[in-house]
């Protein structure tokens, strides 16, 4: 620690990520059975914290009763608030309610909200926690693929509007996250393929090794074999506590490079309405194919590392074109003033994140709209 990247210890069947953020430095354990010693291992790490759970229906159905049981056998549960599956429960009407329901509780000021769900929970637990009584503390327990590897690290929380996705919300920083991967067994094999775009994002954007790797074993990463599940969450949670760590509030632009694919994608999801027609894994994934094919287009990016990129997507069965979202596809006007809604948008100038080759991201800070709405009449025209 102190030099300003995270670092791992494997412990028995436990690895250890510090992420050494200045103030408020935390732990991301992966494991295998966390949620059953999380009473445990909370009274020491947070003591004298009392804990509510916020989970989804879906994943307190399964999962809420060995958490539960752990925090009661410490003395230290104060209940649960449940909401509904999906993202439209990232909202002001479920923050609200969700605010009234976890001050019902008794949460106090030092007590501690435990986000127990995959990246919908964690996101709209921790804006609750972070403005709960000006700020209670949070611990990410996250349960799916995509929350493991990517939202429950970093801090960033929030809601959706009719403008956008994640246009409200807060940086606030989990005290601890734990992430038992024996959880993702229960997760549908087409969410679980959503998360490993983002499990890839890491690859591509700066791990070209990484990415070779999960080419070789994308099979049993998916099979939950050898390990090699854990290791793909081990090495892209390493990547994201790294990136957070040296640009926590995404003012270098380092933390920017997580946003790859996401300008087009968050666009797609917005189109799609945020429902089953497209999970936001799915639409990252057309969402990155678009960041490559475009660099080549631009002569930024060899063809034949765009061509990897869309093979992969493909062999594992994540889409990677406009036109594989069910339904009518978008116009390029449409898409292009989703795009323009998004966050990466400053100043009326829109910054994509585009690549050199897998491993070599960097951010284009002003894009030229010509080629661009060139490209995307292209893209968006039925194959
Ligand atoms: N804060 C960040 O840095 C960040 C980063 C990336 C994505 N996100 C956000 O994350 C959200 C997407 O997260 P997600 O993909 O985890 O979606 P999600 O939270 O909606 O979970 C997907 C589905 O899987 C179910 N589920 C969760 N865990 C399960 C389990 N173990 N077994 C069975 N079912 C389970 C849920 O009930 C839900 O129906 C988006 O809102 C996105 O904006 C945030």
């Amino acid at each position: 620690m102190g030099d300003g990247t995270a670092t791992l210890d494997q412990v028995g069947s436990e690895t250890t990520i510090d992420v050494p953020l200045a103030g408020r430095p935390y732990a991301i354990v992966i494991g295998e059975s966390l949620i059953a010693s999380a009473g445990e291992r909370l009274a020491t790490t947070l003591p004298g914290a009392r804990f509510a759970v916020v989970s989804d229906k879906t994943v307190a159905g399964l999962h809420l009763a060995p958490l539960k049981a752990s925090l009661e056998a410490q003395g230290l549960f104060l209940g649960s608030a449940i909401v509904a599956p999906g993202e439209a429960s990232k909202s002001f009407p479920v923050l609200e309610k969700l605010c009234e329901t976890l001050l019902e509780l008794g949460v106090e000021r030092g007590d501690c909200v435990i986000a127990f769900g995959g990246g919908v929970v964690g996101d709209l637990a921790g804006f609750a926690a972070s403005i709960l009584r000006r700020g209670v503390r949070v611990v990410q327990m996250p349960t799916t693929l995509l929350a493991q590897v990517d939202s429950s690290i970093g801090g960033k929380t929030g809601i959706d509007t009719r403008q956008g996705k994640n246009l409200i919300g807060t940086f606030h920083q989990p005290s601890l996250v734990l992430a038992d991967v024996a959880v993702l067994s229960t997760l549908s094999e087409r969410e679980f393929r959503a998360g490993y775009a983002e499990v890839v994002k890491y690859g591509l954007l700066g791990d070209a090794p990484f990415f070779a790797w999960l080419e070789q074993n994308w099979a049993d990463v998916f099979a939950g074999q050898d390990g090699k599940r854990r290791h793909a969450v081990e090495t892209s949670a390493r990547a994201k506590a790294d990136i957070v760590v040296a640009d926590e509030r995404e003012e270098s632009g380092l933390r920017a490079l997580l946003n790859l694919g996401h300008t087009f994608g968050h666009a797609l999801e917005a189109f799609a309405g945020y429902t089953d027609r497209l999970l936001h894994g799915e639409a990252i994934a057309i969402g990155m194919r678009l960041a490559f094919t475009y660099s080549v287009e631009q002569g930024l990016c060899p063809a034949d590392d765009a061509a990897r990129v869309t093979k992969h997507f493909t062999d594992v069965g994540l889409p990677t074109e406009i036109a594989a979202i069910p339904g009518d596809a978008p116009t390029t006007g449409e898409l292009l003033r989703l795009m323009a809604q998004d966050k990466k948008v400053k100043g009326g100038k829109l910054a994509l994140v585009l690549v050199r080759g897998i491993g070599q991201a960097f951010v284009e800070k002003d894009v030229s709209m010509e080629p661009l709405t060139d490209f995307l009449k292209r893209e968006c025209a039925p194959r």
